[in-house]
């Protein structure tokens, strides 16, 4: 015969992310109307043993959270608990730590132990499986790279941060004239990069998955440039690898904790501005990405994460953990979840879109021939002119934007255009004048690398 369920046990691990409160909540009112009591384990998995520390979850201590960001119950990300160490590998747990975490949930007459976490956190929740404890997962994670689920709330909140940095810096860098460098968190995988980049109107997007180089940035920066653009927002997640290969990070290897990313900006920057002359700053928007109040999206996702949660629990579902696979929450073995970092495809629909709409990833935009040739394939056909080669495609396309740019000037008032005319010029180009024709744009820039990028 079935034991009722009486009471469950919740706890929030690793690094906090917004939703972490509307999960608890809604862990909180299902089970309350299946008539089980929840305790809440505090500081993450610490909480379970030695000191055992929790409070008991009710209507009264859990309402209002809903858009609150952090967690009523605390969290760490280091500790007797941190399984995932140095780069990302998950380690075992003490045996003695495990049979304390048996004997509290046995002592505390738990039916189930809801454990919300990011890799890292679930790969002690698979341990705590694996010996008989009955758990079930919840993943949690702003940088969106757990595979099973194509989203893990925390991470449209990080994205909405990181696209307010982007509005608010395109203002100012536009002003000026600046070329500005967002780092954004997002550890091995650049989804934050890429989501963000595409919302706030990034111009380079440099991520993990895509290997770029200085030359292709720079390329871009100065072609923005020969469209009058006089600045560049260029967005790098903190995990995308410098050109030879470097992964920039915060500290030396710690034994006891996973690696501290941060400081690729800074890099890039520097080298960005070295190349090019132009004044080129860094924002690095850290922890802003994981605080405050959660997006819609994030509550729906984790109140619908806590409500199936102890719907896995209810049926005994243990070892699973739920997933969000469009249009449906539904769960997968914790394993499956852990099992690789989701990570950004370079081929999928989202950076094609982005590269059609001439997105930079600092490298050779494969779409750039496609795209290109096939407008140059039409106009030859309807001009009756099949002399050019596929190497000028590229140039007539630049020299269209070009001209587009002069015909804009050319409805501008002309002391506004003379204004801009003679605008200061140290090491940067200047906008041709409105009487210039087009083919007489001036040189692009005077570095030495802009020469060889244009060969003009
Ligand atoms: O995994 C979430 C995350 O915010 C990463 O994007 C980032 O690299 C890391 O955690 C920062 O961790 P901490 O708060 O320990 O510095």
């Amino acid at each position: 015969m079935h034991q009722p369920i009486k009471r469950i046990g919740i706890l929030t691990a690793g690094g906090d992310c917004p939703g972490l409160n509307a999960v608890i909540r809604g862990v909180v009112k299902t089970a309350r109307r299946h008539g089980i009591e929840v305790v809440g384990f505090l500081r993450g998995y610490e909480g379970l043993v030695d000191p055992v520390s929790y409070v008991p979850l009710n209507h009264k201590n859990t309402t209002g959270i809903l858009n609150q960001g952090g967690t009523i119950l605390g969290s760490t990300n280091k500790g007797r608990f941190a399984a995932t160490v140095g780069i990302d590998r998950h380690i075992r747990l003490d045996e003695e730590l495990l049979d304390g975490v048996k004997d509290t949930c046995r002592q505390l007459n738990l039916s189930g132990l809801v454990c919300i976490g990011g890799d890292g956190s679930l790969a002690v929740a698979q341990q705590f499986h694996e010996c008989g404890i009955p758990v079930v997962g919840v993943p949690k994670t702003i940088d969106n790279d757990l595979s099973a689920t194509a989203f893990s709330f925390g991470f449209d909140s990080a994205v909405a941060c990181a696209t307010d940095a982007l509005d608010r810096l395109h203002t100012t860098a536009a002003s000026h004239e600046r070329i500005f460098i967002l780092e954004v968190m997002g550890r091995h995988a650049g989804w934050i990069a890429l989501f963000s980049g595409i919302a706030g109107g990034g111009d380079v997007i440099l991520i993990p998955e895509v290997p770029w180089s200085y030359e292709y940035v720079v390329k871009k920066v100065l072609q923005r440039e020969r469209q009058g653009k006089r600045f560049t927002l260029i967005v790098v997640a903190e995990g995308a690898h410098l050109p030879d290969g470097t992964l920039v990070t915060r500290e030396g290897q710690q034994q006891d904790r996973q690696t501290r990313l941060g400081g690729v900006g800074a890099q890039v920057a520097a080298e960005i501005e070295d190349r090019t002359g132009r004044e080129t700053r860094v924002v690095v928007l850290g922890h802003l990405q994981r605080g405050g109040a959660p997006t819609t999206f994030d509550r729906v996702l984790a109140t619908q994460f806590g409500a199936h949660a102890v719907r896995l629990v209810i049926e005994k579902r243990f070892g699973e953990m739920v997933c969000y696979q469009p249009p449906s929450v539904c769960s997968v073995p914790i394993v499956e979840g852990i099992r690789e970092l989701r990570c950004v495809d370079p081929a999928s629909s989202v950076v094609q879109a982005a590269r059609a709409l001439g997105i930079s990833f600092g490298d050779e935009d494969p779409q750039a021939v496609v795209f290109v040739g096939a407008a140059a394939e039409s106009d030859r056909s309807l001009h009756g002119d099949n002399s050019r080669g596929a190497d000028s495609r590229g140039d007539t396309q630049e020299q269209d934007e070009e001209a587009a740019c002069l015909d804009t000037l050319r409805d501008w008032p002309a002391e506004i255009v003379a204004a801009s005319v003679a605008a200061p010029t140290v090491g940067r180009p200047s906008v041709a004048a409105p009487t210039s024709p087009p083919a007489a744009m001036p040189p692009v820039a005077t570095s030495p690398v802009a020469t060889s990028l244009y060969g003009r």
